[in-house]
């Protein structure tokens, strides 16, 4: 049975509300519907989604060129606070992460991981060196070292806006996706940081981490439909045009992944197949990233201090 837990985010003072909406109406584009807009220095994509209530959610994807991977920044700019977190943070853009939270007055409460990742070292640990308080989070079936583990079913609130977790074990065996909340309260439609357990067009690889095709084909199929799908990397194919155009978003939903996704389309004996046959070559940062990413990104610091 799932458990039900809160990781709640203490409010504070709403002297700044008035001029926090001031701040809202001239930098986030926003209306009964969802909307995109683009920036052309920061590779960052924003979106902003109306909740029935006055709630703005400040929503923004970013882009390592590196790795080809993602990291999200969520904030509730409504609140006096504008607490925020991000998802997949990476060692090498934790500078323009941090400066872009900055600029927009945010303030950032969680550094939060999707899996232990392989293609790149996570930038929870350096962003906790430099921003006091920030506290980091990954699933506690991943057996990686940070502040607070989460399970399926757990809540993790920033302001009035909260991301459930949902197990989606087979990329590897600790995977979670965080979903935005059901409540109608909560921005509509939904929107799920996948990780690398459902990419657009794709799928995360099975064959290292406790990874499991069986497993990563049932978890998919438990994430509601109409939910927008942000993951944590771009696919193969679109790898090479989202790096000449890296500023466009990369999204999806659920729904049109199980119609156009060329693994989901198929029955559960049939994408094994094709996940056991992929014959992909050893991933390069693995022996790097993984021991990096089990003490939340920081080996090299952890070891020069040991020494
Ligand atoms: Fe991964």
């Amino acid at each position: 049975m799932l458990r039900l837990r809160c990781l709640w985010w203490t409010s504070c003072s709403s002297s700044s509300l008035h001029s926090n909406r001031q701040f809202l109406n001239s930098t986030i584009k926003s209306s009964s519907s969802s909307s995109l807009f683009r920036s052309s220095k920061m590779e960052a994509v924003s979106y902003s989604t109306q909740s029935s209530s006055s709630k703005k959610l400040l929503f923004r994807q970013l882009f390592e060129k590196e790795s080809s991977t993602y990291t999200y920044l969520l904030a509730d700019a409504s609140h006096p606070d504008k607490p925020a977190l991000l998802v997949d943070p990476v060692d090498k853009t934790v500078d323009r992460d941090l400066s872009l939270i900055k600029d927009l007055g945010l303030k950032l409460i969680y550094a939060i991981n999707t899996h232990v990742h392989a293609d790149h070292v996570t930038g929870s640990g350096l962003i906790k060196t430099k921003v006091p308080g920030v506290k980091s989070i990954i699933s506690k079936a991943s057996k990686a070292s940070a502040d607070l583990h989460v399970e399926a079913g757990d809540k993790i609130q920033f302001g009035d806006f909260y991301l459930e977790v949902r197990a989606t074990p087979g990329h590897t065996l600790g995977c979670v996706t965080y979903i935005t909340g059901d409540d109608a309260d909560q921005p509509q439609p939904r929107m799920a940081f996948t990780g690398d357990a459902l990419l657009i067009r794709g799928c995360g690889r099975t064959d290292f981490q406790g990874g499991s095709s069986e497993q990563l084909y049932e978890s998919i199929f438990t994430l509601p439909k109409d939910t927008f799908i942000y993951p944590a990397m771009i696919t193969k194919g679109s790898r090479k045009w989202m790096l000449k155009e890296p500023f466009d978003c990369q999204v999806s939903t659920v729904g049109e992944e199980m119609l156009y996704n060329p693994r989901l389309t198929k029955d559960e004996e049939t994408f094994k197949s094709i996940m056991e046959n992929l014959k992909l070559s050893y991933p390069k940062m693995i022996d790097v990233a993984v021991p990096a990413n089990m003490v939340c990104g920081l080996q090299d610091l952890e070891s020069k201090a040991a020494a």
